[in-house]
């Protein structure tokens, strides 16, 4: 494979910096009148405006050249296919598998096993929902734990936060870090006779999540004794062997497979907290969501492609535009936990140095994802945004609906999103500043120096993402839109998305520092802070 930045495409991609840097899109939208529509598109309920990027129809077609390319429809179909495209795991990618209705055509490899784990599911579920399924004692589960990190926590944990107004089922609460206060706070609030622990781990070994695990379950046999155990732990893992060594047995333990990335895998087996707490209706609606973005990502031309569009303008943002970082501002309370879902989709797939041919590259790769939601942000770090030096990309998520009956709040909600993102492109002149300053009585010296100020130097790109209202389906269609804009741009970047190696090497220091024997072998500053916190070692 050619170094994408060797390509004709991604040198003409600098040109065409360089002549945009001439430009302000307002200039874009008064000689174009049909510039909003013409650079927006829809799918799957959702419309993605994208015409106050800082891009004119030349570029675009230029990204779709860089597409062509570094052959991203070749790409997409191996990860349609089920090809063993994690190089450096030699595993497939199929998480489209997990959300394909059972009479779709695709995925035949693995639909069985896919289906039969999402029928156990719903029946366990539908059992525990109804009341069939109780505790040891007889009571009735009131509240589920999903203990579990990074992938098997981010993507449960966000969905039931997001669809939170309409859980009508168990509690679902979170438990991931190894700081205990997560689980000590929890605990007390709980009744052991009417708690349902759910271990999520691929692989079963991550320290965090059975540190916890170890916890909890003391805290239930102190409650009702050993043999509560199998009643109030499931387990969910590619690992069963594992979990039965820690007390699950395999009738309990949902399985998922190495083809089921941690960061993409809510829809497999992983998601049962979601299951439990919303039923296995919504679950279904989640991945119908999904699945139809995953359609319109893999038969929709570039041009009305949204996962394809909105890949190639981050890539344009990143590697031609100077933006500095990626921001994402859901205008919608219930999408508070997204950005930590996000940075963990984008950051930990695509936070690469080397190609997938072990090459460094000469180019950047993911930005720097960050962001909350608005109109909170706007009272955090929207002042850098105006007038920072560093221009920064920014995703603005509206649903459209809210589902709470405050209409006069949902639309200055509405208004609020809509401005920013107006006021990021247009800026504030220093003509205009004199002008209003003049209105408001200022003259003088006064006057010349305040202008400086107050002038927003405008010209900021942004995507604004409309859902209809924030329901199942379009947060499925929403979730798996950013998985292939991810997916984008590690091909555009020619990296691999679903390895994770980075990761490794602070997992194994960890255990290292603390085994007094290994620690001995660390740097000085390791062990000099290590000793000032636990001086007997
Ligand atoms: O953070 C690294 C990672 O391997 C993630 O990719 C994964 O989601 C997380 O740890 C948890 O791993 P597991 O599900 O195996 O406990």
């Amino acid at each position: 494979m050619m170094i994408t930045s060797r390509t004709d495409a991604w040198r003409s991609l600098h040109a065409h910096a360089a002549r945009m840097r001439q430009h302000r899109v307002v200039e874009l939208f008064a000689q174009d009148a049909r510039r909003a529509q013409d650079f927006a598109a829809e799918a799957c309920g959702l419309y993605l405006d994208y015409s106050k990027q800082c891009v004119d129809a030349e570029v675009r077609s230029a990204l779709f050249a860089l597409a062509e390319a570094c052959e991203l429809s070749a790409w997409r179909r191996r990860l349609y296919a089920g090809e063993r495209i994690n190089g450096s795991e030699d595993r497939a990618a199929l998480h489209m598998a997990l959300r394909a209705p059972r009479d779709h055509a695709g995925f035949a490899a693995v639909a069985d096993e896919v289906h039969a784990v999402r029928a156990a599911m719903a029946r366990f579920a539908d059992a525990l929902r109804g009341g069939a399924y109780r505790g040891v004692s007889g009571a009735r589960i009131t509240d589920v734990v999903n203990i579990g990190i990074g992938g098997s926590d981010f993507g449960p944990r966000m969905v039931c936060a997001a669809l939170a107004p309409q859980i009508d089922g168990p509690r679902a609460h979170f438990v991931a870090n190894v700081d205990g206060a997560e689980l000590h706070a929890l605990l007390p609030t709980l009744d052991p006779a009417r708690t349902l622990f759910i271990v999520t781990s691929k692989t079963f070994t991550t320290q965090e999540t059975l540190a916890n695990a170890r916890r909890a379950r003391a805290w239930l046999v102190a409650a009702l004794g050993d043999s509560a155990v199998s009643r109030h732990f499931v387990a969910v893992s590619t690992n069963a062997e594992a979990a039965r060594a820690f007390g699950i047995d395999s009738a309990s333990t949902f399985g998922f497979w190495d083809w089921v990335g941690g960061r993409y895998s809510l829809w497999s087996a992983v998601g049962l907290a979601i299951m439990l707490a919303l039923g296995p209706q919504r679950f279904e609606a989640l991945c119908a969501g999904a699945h139809a973005m995953d359609r319109h990502f893999v038969e929709a031309p570039p041009q009305s492609n949204l996962p394809v569009l909105m890949g190639l303008l981050g890539v344009w943002n990143t590697n031609f535009f100077g933006c500095a970082s990626q921001v994402v501002v859901p205008y919608a309370e219930r999408l508070s936990l997204f950005g930590g879902w996000l940075q963990q989709l984008e950051m930990e797939s695509n936070g690469k140095r080397v190609d997938r041919d072990g090459r460094a590259v000469d180019y950047a790769t993911t930005p720097v994802l960050w962001g909350s939601v608005g109109t909170n942000a706007q009272h955090a770090y929207f002042q850098m945004l105006h007038q920072g030096p560093a221009v920064h990309a920014i995703d603005f998520i509206l649903p459209q609906v809210a589902d709470h009956p405050f209409d006069e709040m949902q639309r200055m909600l509405v208004a609020n999103c809509l401005a920013q993102s107006a006021a990021l492109m247009r800026g504030r002149s220093a003509d205009d500043v004199r002008a209003e300053l003049a209105a408001a009585g200022w003259s003088g010296e006064a006057l010349e120096r305040a202008i400086a100020h107050r002038v927003c130097p405008g010209n900021r790109p942004s995507n604004t993402v409309l859902l209809p209202r924030l329901d199942a389906y379009h947060l499925g269609a929403l979730l798996a839109l950013y998985e292939h804009r991810c997916f984008v741009q590690s091909v555009i970047w020619n990296i691999n998305a679903f390895d994770q190696w980075g990761v490794e090497l602070g997992k194994q220091l960890a255990q290292r520092i603390a085994d007094p024997q290994q620690l001995a072998g660390l740097d000085a500053s390791t062990r000099t802070l290590w000793s000032r916190i636990y001086p007997q070692g």
